[in-house]
C-alpha cells in the first residue's frame, strides 16, 4: 500500500501558512517526515541538501571535502533564499542551517512561515542516522544518506557538542516543538497539525 497516497483526512494548515520548514538534528526525521506531510497536503516537497546538490552538481560531502563547511554554509543561505520565495512547500532543513544568523532571519522575516523542531535526545538521532546508513527504506522515495555521508558526524563528541550548541537555536526558531522520541512519523505528522493549530507557545 502507497501510504503517500493516502487522502489528507486530518491534514489541515491553519490558512495562514503557506511555508512549513522543518529543523532539527541530524537523524530528526526532518525530510522523512517532511516527504510524508507534504504528500498528505497535497503540497511540494523540497529537502535543502538535496536542493544544493541539484543546485551545485556536487553532493554534501564533496562541497565539504572540496571546499569546507564555510563553502557549504553560503551554498546553503543562497538555496533557502531560493526556497521560501516558494509557496505550499515543506522544506527540510539541514541540521546546521539555523545556526547561521542570515538563515534565521530569512526563515523569521519570510511571511507565512511556520518552522517546526523536530527534536530527540542525541543518543536517539545517532541511533537513527545508524539505522538509516545500515536499512535504507524501501521504496519509500527518501533521501538516505549512509552515515559516512555526514561529515559532521564523523567526531561523534563534536557531534555532540553541536548538538548541545543547536538544541536552544533550534527551540527559539521554531513556532513548535515537537519531541519525537516514542512517536511514529504519522504520530509525529499528527502532533505537528494539531500544535501548529494551537496559540503559538512561549519560545525559550
Ligand atoms: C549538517 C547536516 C546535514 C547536511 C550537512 C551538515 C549539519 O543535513 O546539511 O551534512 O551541520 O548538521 P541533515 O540534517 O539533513 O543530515
Amino acid at each position: 500500500m502507497n501510504t503517500d497516497a493516502e487522502p489528507a483526512t486530518q491534514a489541515i494548515v491553519p490558512a495562514n501558512f503557506l511555508r512549513l520548514v522543518l529543523t532539527g538534528f541530524m537523524g530528526a526525521g526532518k525530510t522523512t517526515v517532511g516527504r510524508l506531510l507534504a504528500a498528505r497536503l497535497g503540497w511540494d516537497f523540497l529537502d535543502l541538501d538535496a536542493y544544493i546538490e541539484s543546485r551545485t552538481g556536487l553532493a554534501v560531502p564533496s562541497i565539504f571535502a572540496a571546499h569546507g563547511e564555510a563553502h557549504f554554509r553560503q551554498l546553503e543561505s543562497q538555496a533557502l533564499a531560493s526556497a521560501l520565495a516558494r509557496s505550499n512547500i515543506v522544506l527540510a532543513l539541514g541540521g546546521g542551517t539555523p545556526e547561521i544568523l542570515t538563515n534565521r532571519l530569512l526563515l523569521e522575516q519570510t511571511p507565512a512561515t511556520a518552522t517546526i523542531f523536530l527534536d530527540a535526545p542525541f543518543a536517539t538521532l545517532i541511533d537513527r542516522c545508524t539505522m538509516q546508513a545500515i536499512t535504507p527504506a524501501p521504496n519509500s522515495g527518501t533521501r538516505v544518506l549512509p552515515r559516512q555521508a555526514r561529515p559532521l558526524l564523523a567526531d561523534r563528541a563534536a557531534a555532540e557538542a553541536r548538538f548541545l550548541a543547536r538544541r536552544p537555536i533550534y527551540r527559539r526558531l521554531a513556532r513548535v516543538t515537537i519531541d519525537t522520541t516514542a512517536l511514529t512519523t504519522e504520530e509525529t505528522i499528527a502532533a505537528l497539525l494539531v500544535s501548529l493549530n494551537e496559540p503559538p507557545s512561549p519560545r525559550g
